[in-house]
């Protein structure tokens, strides 16, 4: 079996960057793309970058690259494929995913069926199967994927199975959640440290907050769920179970966090409290019952990141433009404090009243959204006592 993988760990438009810092900051070299990163490793890497990264879709290894204009081009780049070497004999082998994109082969189920077609008939060939009799398909999965961008063919096999934003944490979402991914990329984006007070005014299920709290406490996102690749007959299972042994002896419970977590729906606050246990974070967040309007501190240095409802759901326009004004009237005497607001409401800054810092274009899943940046006055503690 294979002992080099080249790999690609896919993210949303406009969060490449965040996960090839987060490859790097594991200690992996790594070249960022449009919608992924790529880089290069053994099963350690592959393991590791499922199990560590919190703003990653997913991780791929990558089986081939070749260009294909035809269907019998297709055919032969696919066979050409040492599928030996990842694809014991008796594992599924579904071709799961097909993607055209401005290609002359543009009919996604027929290059499905055209790839399946080239690997069963290697594996026939590799493993001195007769033509014509099915090859035994029932063990492990192993998800094959097709993407063809200007007629060049990438063969990738999906490592993680379920999308890496499914921490396993949160099972009732409620209302308009974040993915988890996401959440931990605002984070991320933001200027939050975990010696500054952070708050979610409108915390729906909590998913900011315990993304934020796992970050502090190095918490590995990974460590509660399973992935597609650890039922592969090839993977060093000592090997992994050394890498989750030392994630969970990574993780820190002495860190004082100022974290706090608040919205309207007294449910929603309720059900961000079960996710945030799960996690294994809730005694490091205050959950409270309370309309943004209604906040008031006198800590200084804060950070405030919100996803309040857009109106596309959640609320009519006139409540929306309501809620914005008042967030700007509630958060503008927190001079100290750094505020960070996800909406797609092109007239946010004008409802809130005041224009951004920065902006930052990004998607909340297929949905266009802006992720607005007022940086707070720097003040050191010593000068300041109480505001607001
Ligand atoms: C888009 S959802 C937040 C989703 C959250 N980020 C998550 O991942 O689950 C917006 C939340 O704002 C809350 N909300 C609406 N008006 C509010 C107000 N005036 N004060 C506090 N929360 C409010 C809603 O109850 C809803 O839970």
């Amino acid at each position: 079996m294979k002992k080099e993988f080249q790999m690609v760990a896919t993210a949303a438009a406009g969060l490449e960057a965040l996960v090839g810092r987060e490859l790097r900051d594991l200690g992996m070299e790594c070249q960022v793309e449009n919608g992924k990163v790529h880089f290069q490793g053994k099963q350690e890497e592959l393991m590791k970058a499922n199990l560590w990264l919190r703003t990653a879709d997913r991780v791929k290894l990558v089986l081939g690259q070749f260009p294909a204009k035809t269907f019998e081009e297709l055919y032969q780049g696919v066979f050409a494929i040492d599928w030996q070497d990842y694809l014991p004999l008796g594992v599924q082998f579904p071709v799961s995913k097909a993607r055209c994109v401005r290609s002359k082969l543009h009919n996604e189920p027929s290059v499905q069926a055209i790839t399946k077609k080239a690997v069963v008939r290697k594996m026939q060939k590799v493993y001195a199967r007769p033509d014509g009799v099915p090859l035994p398909e029932s063990g492990p999965v192993f998800s094959i994927e097709v993407s063809i961008r200007k007629d060049q063919v990438t063969i990738m096999l999906d490592t993680s199975g379920d999308s890496l934003f499914k921490r396993g944490y949160r099972t009732d979402k409620g209302g308009a959640p974040l993915k988890e991914n996401m959440a931990a990329a605002l984070v991320n984006l933001s200027n939050w440290f975990p010696d500054k007070p952070l708050l979610d005014p409108t915390c729906g299920s909590g998913t900011i907050v315990i993304e934020a709290a796992m970050k502090a406490l190095n918490i590995a996102p990974g460590l509660r769920r399973s992935f597609a690749f650890e039922s592969w007959p090839w993977i060093d299972q000592e090997l992994w179970r050394q890498l989750k042994e030392t994630a969970l002896a990574a993780q820190q419970d002495d860190v004082e966090l100022s974290i706090m977590a608040s919205d309207i729906d007294g449910r929603m606050v309720e059900l961000a409290r079960e996710n945030a246990k799960r996690a294994g974070v809730l005694s490091y967040i205050t959950f409270k019952q309370m309309r943004l309007q209604d906040f008031q501190t006198n800590l200084i240095n804060g950070v405030v990141i919100s996803n309040p409802p857009y109106g596309e759901r959640l609320m009519d326009d006139e409540g929306v433009s309501r809620l914005y004004q008042e967030m700007g009237e509630t958060f503008a005497p927190l001079r100290t404090w750094s505020k960070f607001i996800l909406t797609s409401d092109g007239q946010f800054e004008e409802k809130y009243g005041s224009l951004a810092d920065k902006k930052r274009k990004l998607y909340n899943g297929t949905l266009r959204v802006d992720y607005y940046q007022y940086y707070g006055e720097r003040v050191r503690r010593s000068d300041s006592g109480s505001q607001a």
